[in-house]
């Protein structure tokens, strides 16, 4: 296995990430923590020195052991990790300088032009130059004995160097990043010169994970709050299938979820599953508060603040209950750093039970904080998730209330529920839901005037929703044939009473949002 020593880089975990899709295993453990001792027992095969925002010039700056140079392995450095061992093997780093010329500070965009044959940039520079991505303030000033330059850029001399007879190879730039294109090909070829054979699975993954839930829990009992998506449900099985019964679910149903949601949760989970769960049903609750509630904002700190009290409630019911789980994916841990604080303006209060933990003096097990959504997917059809499941769209926290513009009703949300099936069955018979990001519909707060046989209707006017997006964040109305909506539309107005006109909405987002509250 490879250890990766994490000087605290905004982007290790894409490291990580990297070396599993090249099916290599890896861990990633904190500077603090690696000790020599810890190198004995973990006996890594290879270590990966990561990035960080010290600098290797102050005094006390983070260091791994010494020991971590004479085990004979392979190690690769990465910008701060580069700059640790030039300083450690020999070499000297010096402080940037924001402008001039050699050697100083630099962020973003560079290209690195080759300066020697090395096989850990093997397929590299097939069109002359490498784009890559850096973000360094120090640099190398002058190399540890042995090592030879392999790279250079305009303000990087010394951007890829090497002591290729001891496997010892340091690069100024990030290699783990999108904005690095061949990087995977090098993190690919460091780990073929460290001997790994590329045979470790999502199956040793999960192995790895329960293991660790194991270590962590103990004998204590654990919540989970199951919202029915993906996410929460993997974490959910992956936990039982640690810990068995110490596990116990709470699913809180807010009477705003699509049609047969509820069911299909309790079901998989208490029947296939066998997991512990309790199905709060506490729709009257949540309608009744919404009552008269047409503000989007007060909408949504109205399920937000009753789904804490619930979700307490029921919580509160299992004895000796010690830890909480989430399903917290690895953008969610890196947005709540990088963002935590910032100027940004709140377009939604999402649906939030961050502060929960605290209140209720529970620790957190989070077995999905080093994975990519498309990772847990892998991770659930590993634990035996039906593909139907897994690949369900998203659906947001205060559920149907947000896709009811103005005041929610029974009837309306009935209505609604009748007129999203049609929709999602429309998608799926035409083989279309994979290639779309979400879709659903919106019911509008408008009755129109139609015709159906002889007689007048007089009945609500929806809104088709399909996007395509990478992230959410941003997303384009999917491209649907006049025939297709021509068709969703008839179906929906013969088949839900209460539609009587359907309309496509088109806005990309932004400027729109992908919700429509
Ligand atoms: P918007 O509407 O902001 O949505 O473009 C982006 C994505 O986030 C989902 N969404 C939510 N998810 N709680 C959630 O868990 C929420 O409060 C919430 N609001 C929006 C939305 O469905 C889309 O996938």
């Amino acid at each position: 296995r490879l250890l990766i020593i994490d000087f605290g880089s905004q982007v290790t975990q894409l490291i990580a990430r990297r070396l599993r899709e090249l099916n290599v295993y890896c861990e990633i453990h904190p500077y603090q923590k690696v000790n020599d001792a810890f190198l004995d027992d973990f006996a890594p095969k290879a270590v990966i020195l990561s990035g960080g925002p010290d600098s290797v010039t102050r005094p006390g700056s983070p260091r791994p052991p010494q020991s971590v140079y004479t085990r004979g392995v392979p190690i690769l450095g990465i910008c701060y990790g580069q700059q640790v061992m030039m300083q450690d093997l020999g070499g000297r780093v010096e402080g940037g300088k924001i402008t001039g010329g050699g050697g100083t500070a630099e962020f973003g965009r560079a290209y690195v032009m080759p300066a020697g044959q090395l096989p850990l940039l093997d397929g590299w520079f097939e069109t002359g130059r490498e784009q890559v991505w850096m973000s360094h303030g120090d640099h190398v000033a002058q190399l540890a004995p042995g090592f030879e330059v392999y790279g250079t850029s305009p303000n990087a001399p010394f951007a890829v160097t090497a002591d290729a007879s001891r496997h010892f190879y340091a690069v100024q730039f990030h290699p783990e990043v999108h904005h690095t294109p061949k990087g995977a090909k090098l993190y690919e070829n460091f780990v073929r010169l460290a001997g790994f054979s590329g045979d470790w699975t999502m199956a040793a993954y999960r192995e790895e994970a329960i293991r660790a839930i194991r270590e962590q829990v103990g004998e204590a009992k654990v919540i989970c709050g199951l919202s029915g998506g993906v996410d929460s449900s993997v974490a959910a099985v992956l936990i039982h299938e640690a810990i068995g019964d110490q596990l116990t679910c709470v699913f809180v149903d807010h009477g705003l979820l699509r049609e047969d949601e509820a069911e299909q949760v309790v079901t998989m989970f208490r029947d296939t599953y066998n997991i512990p769960l309790i199905h709060a049903e506490e729709s009257e609750r949540f309608l009744t508060a919404l009552d008269g509630v047409s503000d989007p904002e007060t909408k949504r700190k109205t399920i937000g603040r009753l789904f804490i009290d619930v979700f307490q409630h029921y919580a509160d019911q299992i004895e000796g209950a010690a830890f909480l789980a989430q399903g917290t994916l690895y953008p969610d841990v890196i947005e709540s750093v990088s963002f935590s604080g910032g100027p940004s303006v709140t377009i939604k209060s999402h649906h939030n039970v961050g502060g929960l933990p605290e209140k209720m003096g529970l620790k957190l097990v989070e077995p999905l904080r080093e994975l990519f959504k498309d990772e847990v997917r892998a991770l659930g059809r590993e634990l035996g998730l039906p593909d139907s499941f897994i690949g369900r769209h998203p659906f947001p926290g205060p559920g149907l209330a947000i896709r009811c513009p103005g005041e929610i009703t029974r009837e309306k949300l009935d209505i609604l529920r009748k007129a999203d099936a049609v929709f999602i069955d429309q998608i799926r018979r035409h083989g279309l839901y994979d290639e779309i990001w979400q879709a659903f519909v919106a019911i509008l707060p408008v009755r129109t005037v139609g015709v159906m046989g002889d007689g007048r209707t007089y009945d609500f006017a929806c809104a088709l929703r399909a996007v395509t997006s990478v992230d959410g964040m941003t997303a384009d109305y999917y491209p649907f044939t006049h025939e297709f909506l021509g068709e969703t539309a008839t179906r929906i107005i013969n088949e839900v009473t209460g539609i009587n006109r359907v309309t496509y909405d088109i806005t990309s987002k932004p400027p729109g949002t992908i919700e429509w509250e």
